[in-house]
């Protein structure tokens, strides 16, 4: 019998939203039920565009605004293979962050329209459900190390939540939106 496809879960949401936190429980709680399920996050640092874009976020050298959003979908697509191939074995991948990230951040960025930085994601394995967790900018900010990476700032996680808050509204996408006085801190 051919083995049933993983489904490919997406969380999202502006920094210090509890994503990796809540990833992890849904990694364990879907191996505890026995299905296996594996931990996935853009950007994903360890690759060689993934160090680029490290050094981006950390400060520790300058990208022109759209070279840096072309690195993060190629960090993107340099895994699908590796997806594809996991899916295909029956894995569940709960991926931290995606291409909706992508999107909203760069948006957030005066001169961007959302359909130019949809495109260069545009082919990717589609998500079988997003989930966005919500949270003010302001409790954001309360949380631990905001401010340390390119990013974060109030001000720029208001605008990259307006994006995101522009994005859900499409119908194609499976989207479930958590609201923040159930999210766990970081
Ligand atoms: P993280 O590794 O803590 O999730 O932070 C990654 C940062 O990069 C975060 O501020 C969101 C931002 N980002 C983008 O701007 N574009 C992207 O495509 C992705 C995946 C993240």
């Amino acid at each position: 019998m051919a083995t049933k496809r993983g489904a490919l879960i997406v969380l999202e949401g502006v920094d210090k939203a509890g994503k990796t936190t809540q990833c992890n429980k849904l990694v364990s709680a879907l191996q505890q039920s026995g299905r296996p399920a594996e931990m996935l996050r853009f950007p994903d640092r360890t690759t060689t565009i993934g160090q680029m874009i490290s050094a981006y976020l950390e400060k520790k050298s300058e990208l022109e605004d759209h070279t840096i959003h072309l690195l993060f979908s190629a960090n993107r697509w340099e895994l699908v293979p590796i997806m594809k191939k996991k899916l295909e074995q029956g894995i569940t991948l709960v991926v931290d962050r995606y291409a909706f990230s992508g999107v909203a951040f760069t948006s957030a960025k005066p001169g961007f329209s959302l359909d130019w930085c949809k495109n260069s994601d545009t082919g990717l394995p589609n998500p079988d459900l997003v989930m966005y967790l919500q949270l003010s900018p302001a409790q954001a900010a309360l949380r631990g190390q905001f401010g340390e990476e390119r990013y974060e700032t109030s001000n720029f996680q208001r605008k990259v939540q307006q994006k995101f808050e522009q994005l859900i509204q499409d119908s194609s996408v499976n989207w479930k939106v958590r609201v923040e006085e159930h999210c766990v801190t970081q």
